[in-house]
This record gives structure tokens, sequence and C-alpha cells, in this order.
């Protein structure tokens, strides 16, 4: 059997919580994976590191695979995004976002199926920001034709590998003419020049949020520019059941870190009572993408196990709080490891 090394990076508030849930079912289920742990965000700082240490970086460099719980970035001061700099430095473009009810999970809607695909390395992220007079600040929406394209490529190649029907892409191109006006020419040159069989539609993004929430069941694949892939993903979390229960994995053409899209969540931070399930899901993503890059049928065996497991859970309604249930993590972590089948 093969072991795959991999980083884990608990990152802060609930990051640990919830990453040792995660490792405790992993290896319950025996996955085929040793984690090494780095530290990125406030931990490395109290550390006495820089925010996004370079070993942490290089560490993910050279195995090329991490999960990674949430850090927290300071509001409106301090550093720079920690999670903002791995997905840049690593080129980490394409963050892929998954949304499906749960059976067990309550929501307003059912047979949501989507997927947010979000261009993770540029638009107004770029982190340039200048202060231009006294009273005047200015912060700087860049698009380049490479990302642009490298994004379109990249979401019509994955619709097609998921067998995928449909990418729509959200825009505010009648205002930002020049960057969403690229980002939407590069996704229309892809779709008729490589992937014509592929429907493509586009929506101005306020419309298309008040047709997200009137009936999800309508988008498949959403293609978004930075910022509003990074709102989106949480609307359509609030569609299924909430941020604790949608995963997410940040793609390079070498790397993957894979992190749910909830963040640190201080409110709730080291009372046990955070939710795990997006991580461990996200941690399923992982197990797939090993199996689907380095040919490992036992990675598809355990992710396979894993999700009956926290299906089974759910369908019981053993659940956390923020799902309506009254599990603590700890107790939450127990139900989902009772119920991994046996090999
Ligand atoms: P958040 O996602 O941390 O929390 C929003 C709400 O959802 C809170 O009420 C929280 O208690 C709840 N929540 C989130 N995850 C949960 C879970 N697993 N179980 C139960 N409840 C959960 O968003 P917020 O408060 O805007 O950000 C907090 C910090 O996290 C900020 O410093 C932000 O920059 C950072 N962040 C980091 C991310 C990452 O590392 N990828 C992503 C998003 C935010």
């Amino acid at each position: 059997m093969t072991l795959h090394q991999a980083v884990l990076i608990p990152g802060d508030g609930i990051g640990p919580e919830v990453a040792e849930s995660v490792i405790r079912i992993l290896e319950a289920a025996e996955a085929p994976v040793s984690f090494t742990r780095f530290s990125a965000g406030l931990a490395a700082l109290e550390n006495g590191q820089d925010a996004l240490p370079t070993e942490t970086l290089e560490a993910i460099q050279h195995l090329g695979v991490a999960l990674k719980g949430p850090c927290t970035t300071p509001v409106g001061r301090g550093f720079q995004s920690v999670n903002v700099q791995l997905r840049k430095q690593l080129r980490l473009y394409a963050a892929v976002r998954p949304v499906r009810n749960l059976a067990g999970v309550s929501s307003r809607f059912e047979d949501i199926d989507l997927v947010v695909i979000r261009e993770n390395t540029e638009g107004l992220y770029s982190g340039v920001e200048n202060q231009v007079t006294d009273d005047v600040v200015m912060s700087m929406k860049v698009a380049t034709e490479t990302a642009c394209m490298r994004i379109a490529q990249w979401t019509f190649r994955f619709a097609t590998k998921r067998k995928r029907d449909k990418i729509t892409v959200f825009h505010k191109a009648n205002i930002m003419k020049m960057t969403d006006g690229l980002f939407l020419q590069c996704a229309r040159h892809v779709h008729e020049h490589d992937y014509p069989n592929i429907e493509y539609e586009e929506a101005i993004i306020d419309a298309g949020c008040m047709k997200l929430v009137q009936d999800p069941t309508q988008f498949d694949i959403l293609l978004l520019e930075n910022l509003y892939g990074d709102v989106v993903s949480d609307l359509c979390a609030g569609l299924v059941g909430g941020l604790g229960v949608v995963p997410g994995a940040n793609f390079g053409d070498d790397q993957a870190v894979f992190e749910a899209v909830h963040g640190s969540a201080p409110d709730i931070a080291g009372q046990g009572i955070a939710n795990p399930l997006a991580l461990l899901m996200s941690a399923v993503m992982m197990l797939n993408y090993l199996n689907d890059t380095r040919g490992d049928d036992a990675c598809k065996t355990v992710a396979t196990r894993l999700k009956r497991a926290y299906n089974q859970t759910l369908l019981e309604r053993q659940t956390t709080r923020d799902l309506g249930g009254s599990l603590n993590t700890q107790e939450f972590t127990e139900a989902v490891i009772q119920r991994i089948p046996a090999t």
C-alpha cells in the first residue's frame, strides 16, 4: 500500500478543532495518507514565524497536497491574508466548491447540485491598494488574459470530465467593461473554439444572485472572478444548510490545497462545537484527487467509505448545532467513526 505524504495546516480559531476531528476520522478509516503539520496565519505568528512561513510553502510545493484549516485575517488592518498569499504564491488558480443538498440537512431547496469555480489569483484580490491623497484610497482590480484564459480552460475541462452540461459566468462587465469584459471574452472564446457542446450563459451578477436564491437548481457550474466567487460561495453554502457543509479545493497545475469554505469562526472557537464536516468533505475531495492524479484506488475506496459514513450520520440527524442538532465536535466525530463501513 502506498502511503501518501501531505501537509496539514490546522489554521486558526476553530481550525485546530476541526482538523483534529478530521485526522481522527481519517485514521479510523485507515486512509493511506501521512500528514506533516506546518503552520500559517496567527498560529505561525505566535510561533515567531512569518504569517506564511517559507517552510510551509516549500512543504506544499514538495509534497503537492495539503489539507488546510481556516486562517484568520485581521479586518481593516494588519498582515495580508495568508489565504490570498498562499493561493497566489503556489498559483492555485482554480477554487472549486461543490454545493449539494445532503439528505438529513434541511434547506429551503431540494436537488441543488452546483459547483462554484472561482478564479483565485487576481481581480480585486491583487492586494494593490494605495493612499492617493489624504482622503482618497484606491484598490486595484487586475485581470490578465493569461489568468482569465487559464481559469476558463480549466472550467470547461472540469465540466467535460465531470459530465456537467452548463457553465454560467457571473460578471459585472456592464460596469467593469475592461476587467470583467476580458473575463467574459476569454470564457466565450474557450466555449466557442474548444467546447461548443457545453451550454454557456452569462448573467450580470446582481440578477444572477437573485436567480440563485429564487431557484438554484437552474445552475450547474458557476464561473466567477475572485471576489464574486468568494461572496457567492458563502451565499450558495446558505442554500444547502450553511458553511458547515461546503468543502473546497484550490487547484494549480502541480499542487492542490483542500480547505472548507468557512473561516476560523472566532465566535465559537474554543467551545468544542464547530462542525468538522466541511473539512472532512474537503479531505474526501483530497482522497479523490490522490486517486485521480496518482491512480491509487485505495484512496478512492476510503473516500467512498467516508462519504457513506457522514451521509448515514446526517441521515440519522446526528449533527452539530449549526445543522440543528445537539452534538459537539467530538460527539459528531465519534458518530461518523462508528458509521464507517468495514472494508
Ligand atoms: P466564518 O466562516 O469564520 O464564520 C461565519 C459564521 O459561520 C460564524 O457565525 C461561524 O460561527 C459560523 N461557522 C463557520 N464555520 C463553521 C463550522 N465549521 N461550524 C459551525 N459554525 C461555523 O466567517 P467570518 O466570521 O467572516 O470570518 C472569520 C475569520 O475567518 C476572518 O478572519 C476571515 O478572514 C477568516 N476566513 C478564512 C478563510 C480561510 O482560511 N479559507 C475563509 C473565510 C474566512
